[in-house]
């Protein structure tokens, strides 16, 4: 068997593992769910569930891939025995269906980064919108992107994924903070700001939300799917993984939130509160672009820096999507990395079609394999870790890390809080399916 990869450095490892996480789901999900959920109410329950329910989690996952140095697949076997072999697999499957809406919607931010660079948006961006995201253009955007995605894979994880990630990831940071700063000049950013950080509480029992925050935590953090264990797997022995694990929420959360400071004020602004409630994929695609228009050459300038931002985090993310995948058939096949990556990314790349031809299609799978599996993934994951290899897993997470009150207190969560706010949140995200399921054939 080939050697396995290896990060070159810790803050490699920590970088990657943040450009897995940062991505579409902070810069668009974020703010939209905040902008349904009540505001400020939608953020501070999206906290306390990163807090007790995404980190103990990340933090499993964590210390699954450092402790099996295997592949999800291999991992869990490794950890759960072969009764929970398929876990591991769904985790595959969903990494490969996750991939195959997520490039598309990277195509989509693609095209409209370079429509901005061209000076070719034009006034009606609802039309346009509506032009890109489906048919040869969405096609030919979507597959660029994959190409980009397996180029990456390819040079393996510390020539490829580290080294894209150590570039890319300050580059984003700058990006979006420039862009916060200038958000905050705008008019609308005193009536942006008080919306998003003023709680309307009367949504904070409503079911949707504290639903809609866990499903969005975990679609944030790269949770239940195997990513986490994927590029842990890849780190030495030693080393603090609670920190890590703090370190990485900490700056997923810290993006979402920079860019909630990003998106209200342009909201406000422009007076596009109505697009935004009609659709997420309206606030970001349509509305957006519409308010910054109005703006001319600066606009226009804006609109580069926010679509390539959105670019960056999307391309950080797809590519750990895409490692999931591929690791799994170099360390169950024994393949090559390239021939791994080629075959897995020529397949979802496939996949990905109908998606560019219906936007009603990338809709429905994101609900299913980006809402509903990762829940259950995640809902997976606690119980094998909390009732099937939990003196384990604490040996494992005190390597490194000498606190054993914390590592009970992870190890109760996992057992008693997390999976009991999964499967309410899982039982949401599954009646949620209806809607959307429904949109395909209207
Ligand atoms: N976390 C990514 C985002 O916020 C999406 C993602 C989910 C990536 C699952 C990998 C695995 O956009």
């Amino acid at each position: 068997m080939a050697t396995r990869g290896a990060w070159g450095s810790n803050i490699g490892f920590i970088l990657a593992a943040v450009g897995g996480a940062v991505g579409l789901g902070n810069l668009w999900g974020f703010a939209y769910s905040a902008s349904q959920g009540g505001g400020a109410a939608f953020v501070v329950l999206y906290f306390v569930f990163v807090l007790f329910v995404g980190l103990p989690v990340l933090t499993a996952e964590l210390v699954i891939g450092r402790h099996t140095k295997r592949s999800p697949i291999a991992a869990l076997a490794a950890v759960g025995g072969d009764k929970v072999k398929w876990v591991g697999v769904l985790f595959v499957l969903v990494g490969f269906g996750i991939l195959s809406f997520y490039s598309v919607i990277m195509g989509w931010t693609g095209r409209l980064l370079l429509d901005f660079i061209r000076g070719a948006v034009p006034e009606q961006t609802g039309a346009h919108f509506a032009a890109i995201s489906e048919g040869p253009g969405a096609i030919v955007a979507h597959l660029l992107g994959m190409l980009l995605v397996i180029f990456v894979i390819s040079r393996g994880v510390q020539k490829g994924i580290e080294r894209v990630s150590v570039i890319l990831m300050p580059t984003l940071f700058f990006l979006i903070a420039a862009l916060a700063v200038w958000a905050s000049t705008l008019s609308g950013a005193g009536p942006g700001y008080a919306f998003y950080l003023q709680p309307d509480f009367s949504k904070l029992f409503e079911t949707q939300t504290i639903t809609g925050a866990a499903g969005q935590a975990f679609f944030s953090l790269s949770l239940g799917m195997g990513a986490m264990i994927t590029y842990s797997s890849y780190l030495p022995g030693k080393g603090n993984l609670p920190g890590k694990a703090g370190l990485i929420a900490l700056s997923d959360t810290m993006v979402a939130f920079v860019g909630g400071l990003v998106t209200f004020p342009v909201v406000f602004h422009f007076g596009l509160q109505e697009d935004v409630s009609a659709s997420a994929i309206g606030a970001l695609f349509i509305a957006v672009p519409r308010g910054l228009l109005s703006f001319g050459t600066a606009g226009q300038f804006v609109g580069i820096v926010f679509f390539s931002a959105l670019y960056i985090a999307a391309l950080t993310s797809a590519i750990s999507l895409l490692e999931v995948v591929s690791s799994a058939l170099i360390d169950s096949w024994g393949w090559t990395r390239s021939r791994a990556g080629w075959v897995a990314g020529g397949a979802i790349a496939l996949a990905g079609i109908p998606g560019a031809l219906s936007a009603d299609w990338v809709g429905f799978l994101f609900q299913l394999v980006g809402q509903a599996f990762l829940v259950f993934g995640g809902l997976l994951l606690a119980l094998i870790v909390g009732y099937l290899w939990k003196d384990q897993a604490r040996a494992e997470l005190l390597t490194g890390f000498d606190k054993p009150a914390l590592a009970t207190g992870w190890i109760w969560l996992l057992r008693r809080v997390v999976p009991v706010m999964l499967a309410v949140t899982l039982y949401f995200a599954v009646i949620g399916l209806g809607p959307v399921a429904r949109a395909l054939f209207e």
